[in-house]
């Protein structure tokens, strides 16, 4: 029984003090006043309950060469801290996940590994090499929840059209990298034109979500000429959704240069008014989703003459919208978790992110007045790589539940989840 606390469910729009009452992993019941004698209660008066997070977009790196990166145990157990019961992970590991047997394998891992729900995405073409469509429907089959090339724009208009129809086909979104890094390193990647390449391929997608009707969720938006087409496409009615980091929309190019290698990031850190855009897009609804990005990299990759692209955010994600989105009014309490919850699992079609009675039971529970420091020495998380390290925040999960059992609290991780006795008895003391 997770009791008096202010539940917050974007889906059904409850905001209220209320009881939720659990029993063998489903919500049982949502109501002032609950009484069940013999249920091991948890006190969450003055926090917020609300749906287990979700976020859309990490790197576990598991399986493959970059394991040394993340795993998908140590990338679960960094989620759960950081208030997430749900990830969707990317599909560029080394060797990338193009096949039915590998998305088996990452979701056998998850199996014992994963301390958090895992899904995975699959790649749109072979070893993302941009020339031959996987099969998505034994990808589908198999259980990808969506197909990207991530890192890499699929550049031939007739590829991306025939992944888009069999996509729509097998009800999965595409989510496209509509990144400049086929242009790295080149001549070209110094001229202008491609500061605007996002959102080019964003309005060439656009015109394919038209022709095809698939879905599109574009990910990681950066430019403000971005949200003007996905604006538009939504104005339209087009089945178009998007996502903001939170180093996007708190972090600018002049940043980048101050932090050095921690915010360098596919695609970069923008303008003032690129990530002035990006908050008003959020407050508008145009973006709908946040999502981290979550992407670890060794300490001395970073520390390199050639840092790879990447910023870890599974642990800070929540404190950074609470503090900079929240409580300045770009976002209400309830727009905020209806995006960190219930839009990242509509435009995954995946039936999770809401508080109803019979749903698996995936909590979070919210101290909205917990001050903290980042401190990347703390992560559970193998990355370092966090540009808001030594940043104070206000706004901390204090519990994860997955499917009813704790897998963290107050910080600790419970890995296996825990139904020891004597831990949930001190879980009468108020949290
Ligand atoms: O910064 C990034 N890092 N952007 C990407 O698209 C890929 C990611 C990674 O895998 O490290």
């Amino acid at each position: 029984m997770i009791k008096g606390g202010r539940v917050v469910d974007p889906r059904s729009g409850i905001d209220d003090i209320l009881d939720v009452l659990v029993e063998r992993g489903e919500i049982m019941g949502i109501a002032p006043q609950i009484n069940a004698e013999n249920a091991v209660t948890i006190d969450a008066s003055n926090k917020v309950v609300t749906p287990g997070l979700i976020d859309m977009h990490v790197h576990f790196r598991q399986p493959g060469r970059h394991e040394y990166k993340e795993t998908i145990r140590t990338g679960s157990r960094a989620a759960a801290k950081g208030g997430f019961t749900t990830v969707v992970c990317e599909p560029n590991t080394v060797p990338p996940i193009d096949s039915k047997r590998r998305i088996k394998a990452v979701l056998d891992i998850a199996k014992s590994e994963s301390i958090v729900n895992l899904y995975t995405k699959e790649c749109i073409t072979k070893g993302m090499r941009g020339k031959e469509l996987v099969n998505i429907e034994e990808g589908v089959k198999q259980g990808a929840v969506a197909i990207t090339d991530d890192g890499f724009p699929v550049r031939s208009i007739d590829l991306i059209e025939a992944a888009a129809k069999e996509a729509a086909r097998f009800g999965i979104p595409i989510c496209p990298h509509c990144e400049e890094s086929r242009l790295r390193g080149r001549k070209e990647a110094l001229v202008r034109r491609h500061y605007n390449s996002e959102a080019e391929y964003i309005k060439r997608d656009i015109h394919v979500v038209r022709d095809t009707k698939c879905s599109f969720h574009f990910p990681h938006v950066s430019l403000a000429k971005s949200i003007t087409y996905i604006a538009r496409a939504k104005q339209e009615g087009l089945p178009v959704t998007a996502e903001a980091t939170p180093h996007h929309f708190t972090l600018t190019e002049q940043d980048a240069t101050e932090i050095g290698p921690n915010a360098i990031v596919n695609p970069p850190l923008r303008t003032a008014r690129d990530v002035e855009a990006i908050k008003k897009a959020l407050h508008d609804n145009i973006i709908d989703v946040i999502a981290t990005d979550h992407a670890p990299h060794a300490y001395y990759e970073k520390m390199s003459n050639k840092p790879p692209f990447g910023i870890i955010g599974v642990e800070t994600s929540l404190g950074i919208v609470l503090t900079y989105l929240v409580q300045p009014g770009i976002l209400s309490l309830n727009s905020a978790i209806e995006k960190m919850t219930v839009n990242p699992a509509k435009s995954l079609n995946i039936k999770r992110g809401e508080l109803r009675i019979g749903m698996p039971a995936d909590i979070t529970i919210i101290d909205l007045n917990r001050e903290w420091v980042v401190d990347v020495n703390e992560f559970e998380s193998k990355g370092r790589n966090c540009p808001f390290n030594g940043w104070k925040l206000k706004g901390r999960a204090v519990m994860t539940i997955v499917g009813g059992r704790i897998v963290m609290d107050r910080g600790k991780i419970y890995d296996p989840p825990t139904e020891d006795p004597r831990l949930l008895q001190q879980l009468t003391l108020p949290i």
